[in-house]
């Protein structure tokens, strides 16, 4: 049995290096998408799982979804074999599933695991032997072991159980997780290291083996909680930094002294130093959302995780730092936030990209709308924003024209395709809440 199982790894192993390996990839969104189209480019045949007949339809008649993936790089992935689908009997004929759904927090801020216990209890009837299962969704330390691995061995009909030792048969559990940096063109993505942690040494090894393929990289840790943990320690890192960064601008806005002159000059030190920026709050899928899956998970060990909890209150209140700001500023000019015309520049959570998910924009435009002003906005890569888990805006992009009609322009994703000069000359006041307006010297901007 011994023998016969380290034969089939072999032959995954081999499988894997001349690119015959079968790769399902659950989860078609900015994680998942551009995954698949790495090991595209390596020339596997790659399937996309995605509960969304949209998104599914749209990648089979070669279109895409996400800006800064192109319809041509699908087109292209189609050559290598590239599908998408939503059935999931067609995880049988995969060798290695990877999974990439999202992991959100439920209202009242506790880990959403759903989607997660959702996709596995969808391909658990259809796993097979010898087969890679890779989570790479963030989430707390112990979901891999205690919750996937559990309900992939329930799951299935063939009685398949996780192997945890060499040459034990069954199925291969790994955690692996994503550290994509959206709109970050600097470092190339097979150049970001991957970490894999695996329920037994084979699912490491092959695990390894396959993301040797994309990446130049790969670091083994010694378990999946470790790989969990470690996802969680990067993004608690940043989470706590520009917590503190926001605090300091505010006390440096006291003091009279400008805090990115201050980060400029820090971060000139060639040791013990790694500079992060102020900005309006915190955005996007990852930094506002993961420190709070382990909070939540430390309470089961009687902890308390004071840096997340002081830097979550900190990047919390950034939004209500920003409206007090622009009040500060109309009163002024001796006119009050109600009924007040106030144009916010960007709802994307950060820089040239098309994601608003917990975007400080949204924050914002409620804030201000609370609060009786009238309120439009502009953004390059949204021409709309609706509907989403906890907003309602219902409004269409205004023109970036006639800028001196609003009381106040405020500056909260600081695109690249935005010309601040031109808009600091047309604006009657320009509140700056991520430095775009450096090096501008005009009485009209308020940065904050
Ligand atoms: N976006 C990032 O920059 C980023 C970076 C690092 C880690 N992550 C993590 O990666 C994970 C995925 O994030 P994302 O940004 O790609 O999310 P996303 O919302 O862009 O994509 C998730 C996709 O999963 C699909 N989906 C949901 N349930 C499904 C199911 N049961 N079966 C098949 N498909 C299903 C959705 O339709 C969607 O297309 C999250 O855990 C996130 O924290 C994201």
């Amino acid at each position: 049995m011994t023998t016969a199982n380290l034969d089939s790894l072999a032959q995954l192993k081999q499988k894997i290096d001349t690119r015959e390996a079968r790769i399902g990839i659950v989860g078609m969104g900015y994680v998942g998408l551009p995954l698949a189209l790495l090991f595209s480019g390596e020339r596997f045949k790659v399937t996309g799982f995605d509960i969304s007949a949209d998104k599914v339809a749209k990648l089979n008649a070669g279109e895409s979804y996400i800006v800064r993936i192109l319809p041509a790089m699908i087109q292209e992935a189609q050559k290598s074999g590239f599908r998408a689908t939503s059935d999931y009997t067609e995880i049988e004929a995969m060798d290695a599933v990877i999974i990439c759904v999202p992991t959100p927090l439920n209202d009242h801020h506790e880990p959403d695991l759903t989607y997660i216990t959702g996709t596995v209890a969808s391909i658990a009837p259809h796993i097979h032997q010898d087969q890679l299962i890779v989570l790479e969704s963030t989430t707390y330390p112990g979901t891999t072991e205690e919750i996937v691995a559990p309900m992939l061995e329930a799951g299935n009909p063939h009685g398949l159980k996780v192997a945890r030792t060499l040459g034990e048969p069954g199925v291969h559990v790994v955690f692996s997780p994503e550290r994509e940096d959206p709109g970050n063109d600097t470092v190339a993505r097979r150049d970001i290291p991957k970490v894999v942690g695996g329920c037994g040494p084979a699912a490491a090894e092959l695990a390894s083996a396959l993301y040797g393929t994309i990446f130049r990289r790969v670091v083994q840790v010694s378990t999946p909680s470790a790989a969990e943990m470690t996802k969680l320690l990067e993004n608690i890192y940043r989470c706590v930094n520009i917590a503190l960064v926001n605090e300091l601008k505010q006390l440096c806005m006291r003091m009279g002294i400008d805090i990115h002159e201050v980060i400029d000059a820090a971060k000139t030190k060639p040791f013990g130093f790694q500079a992060f920026y102020p900005g309006p709050g915190l955005g996007g899928h990852c930094i506002p959302i993961d420190p709070f899956y382990l909070s939540w998970k430390a309470k089961e060990f009687d902890f308390r995780t004071r840096f997340i909890e002081l830097a979550g209150a900190v990047n919390i209140d950034m939004p209500y730092f920003v409206i007090e700001q622009l009040a500060s500023a109309l009163n002024n000019k001796s006119k009050a936030m109600k009924g007040s015309k106030i144009l916010v520049l960007g709802v994307a959570y950060k820089r040239d990209i098309d994601d608003l998910r917990e975007s400080p924009s949204l924050t914002i435009i409620e804030l201000l709308r609370e609060k009786g002003a009238i309120v439009a906005y502009n953004d390059p890569f949204f021409p709309t924003v609706g509907q989403g888990r906890h907003y309602a805006l219902n409004m269409t992009c205004t023109p970036l024209d006639n800028l001196g009609q609003y009381d106040a322009v405020v500056i909260v994703t600081d695109h690249s395709s935005y010309d601040y000069r031109a808009i600091v000359k047309e604006s009657q006041l320009v509140v700056d809440t991520r430095n775009a307006t450096k090096g501008m010297d005009s009485a009209k901007i308020v940065r904050c």
